[in-house]
């Protein structure tokens, strides 16, 4: 059955900055299925014509060396342009013509809102209401992009509205963080070596660390950001799902639901906490500076930092703490996973020389890659040791740039494989964990908002507080080759 991808957006930047650019290098490979056509809707007058010519030029711009004028013709000779409202019945009903034409018959499709969230709701009625979500000519996905709520109640409601219209298997929430080759190589380097998987636990592993470092800061994004801040931008979604991807068991097999049941048993385990053990193991921070961006307000409290102590309360995590950490305006742009494993039981060395315990360093980006730091004794200096690296870069290993999370993301969709996107259960829990937190961050219980200066690494409090912990942030920024 052939294929297509519905854009409604179609006009915004992610479309032409990410997806059709993704779906033009899938196209030039040779990846997408045969005949795959795109179609896109706004309110924005284009004809077919004016649409390709204006993405022909943002495709280049984003895709540089590896645009071809060749393969580009190809490909956009199968994009379409449907000019409407999506929240209007009639608008719906002339792109279902345009559709029907241009698929001459049975097709599976895809939909993608990459429209404001708040419109989500009546979009999605209207494609049920429309026909478009009939799945009898072929199958109908729907994606979402983030924000998927605003908090759990309003994350549950938008669940529910979508799963009137289209059955949960349908649905294909993205997190773009799960399109990264690294956080994938996770899995891969966790369940298809052997090595790793037995010392995976409370047995051997002191705590685990997880941050999310940008060294941008909020920019022109002021206006969003001021109503989310750090935890609904980073943390509810793509730190939570590094967390999920490090500390789940093996599914039995590598499918969606197998794969996701295991993710939501490890939000599942997470350990509640009271407004005052909220007050203590977490931490937040804004960068000087963050009151002055457009959109902030001069007597804003919202965290563009924040750290959390979270807990893991079942066999294999019991005791170990996870601690997770993302802000703006950070030393560098780095993503890392580091599991720091336990100090060994007895120590035969000299005990002088500071003697670090060996760590497993993922980096997820930019140098993406996996460290693994061990103690090996410096020569001609008895018996010291010191920490040296074991060291693998997927840019020396494998040619070639890593392809961009919507790539394979939107592969998947076009496939049917929802592995990799967030199932409802998944995204209630995550707010489950982060609301209560959002909740005492605004009341009077509220930990203190720590100003930090951009270009290092967050609040000098957020140092202080692992220290009380007896452990240390790992503050590298990745050399990149
Ligand atoms: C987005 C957030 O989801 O992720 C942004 O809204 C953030 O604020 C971005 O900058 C980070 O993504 P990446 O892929 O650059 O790490």
């Amino acid at each position: 059955m052939s294929h297509t991808f519905v854009i409604f957006g179609a006009s915004g930047d992610l479309t032409s900055r990410k997806l059709i650019p993704a779906l033009y290098l899938l196209s030039k490979k040779g990846r997408l299925p045969e005949g795959t056509r795109i179609v896109g809707m706004s309110r924005t007058e284009f004809s077919h014509d004016s649409w390709r010519a204006g993405l022909k030029k943002t495709t280049e711009e984003f895709t540089g060396k590896k645009f071809e004028e060749e393969s580009w013709s190809k490909f956009a000779a199968g994009i379409y342009y449907h000019p409407g409202d999506l929240t209007k019945l009639e608008d719906l009903q002339g792109l279902k013509a345009l559709l029907e034409e241009v698929e001459g018959g049975p097709a599976e499709r895809v939909y993608y809102l990459s429209t404001a969230p708040r419109l989500y709701t009546a979009a999605i009625d209207q494609l049920g209401e429309s026909g478009l979500a009939n799945q009898e000519e072929g199958a109908r996905r729907i994606v979402l992009e983030k924000p998927f709520g605003y908090d759990l109640s309003t994350a549950e409601k938008l669940n529910k509205d979508v799963n009137r219209v289209f059955p949960e298997k349908q649905v294909y929430r993205i997190d773009h963080y799960l399109g990264k080759e690294t956080v994938q190589n996770l899995l891969v380097m966790r369940f298809a070596n052997s090595i790793f998987e037995p010392l995976w636990n409370r047995n051997y592993i002191d705590h685990v660390q997880i941050t999310v470092a940008e060294e941008v800061v909020v920019g022109r994004r002021g206006g969003y950001y001021d109503q989310a801040g750090v935890l609904r931008d980073m943390f509810q979604n793509h730190l939570l799902q590094l967390l999920m991807v490090t500390a789940m068991e093996s599914p039995v097999r590598f499918d969606a639901d197998m794969v996701r049941d295991e993710k939501v048993k490890v939000l599942q385990s997470i350990r509640p906490m009271s407004s005052d053990e909220i007050a203590r193991e977490t931490l937040r921070g804004q960068y000087e500076g963050y009151r002055q961006e457009e959109g902030v307000p001069a007597d804003s409290q919202t965290e563009t930092f924040a750290a959390l102590r979270l807990w893991v309360d079942n066999w294999r995590w019991n005791g170990v703490p996870f601690y997770l950490r993302s802000g703006k305006g950070m030393s560098c742009r780095t993503t890392q996973i580091v599991i720091q494993y336990s100090q060994p039981p007895h120590t035969l060395f000299d005990q002088k020389a500071h003697m670090d315990s060996c760590r497993l360093v993922m980096q997820i980006q930019p140098a993406e890659g996996l460290q693994m730091q061990i103690q090996t004794k410096v020569p001609d200096e008895g018996m010291m040791t010191r920490t040296t690296p074991l060291d693998f870069r997927f840019c020396k290993e494998f040619q070639g740039e890593m392809p961009d999370a919507y790539q394979r993301l939107l592969l998947d969709a076009l496939q049917g494989d929802a592995s990799l996107f967030a199932r409802s259960d998944e995204v209630e829990l995550a707010w489950g964990i982060i609301d209560p937190i959002i909740q005492t961050w605004r009341s009077a219980q509220a930990p203190k908002l720590h100003l930090y200066e951009p270009g290092f690494w967050g609040p000098d409090q957020s140092n202080d507080w692992m220290a009380e912990h007896g452990r240390q942030w790992f503050d590298v920024c990745p050399v990149l080759h």
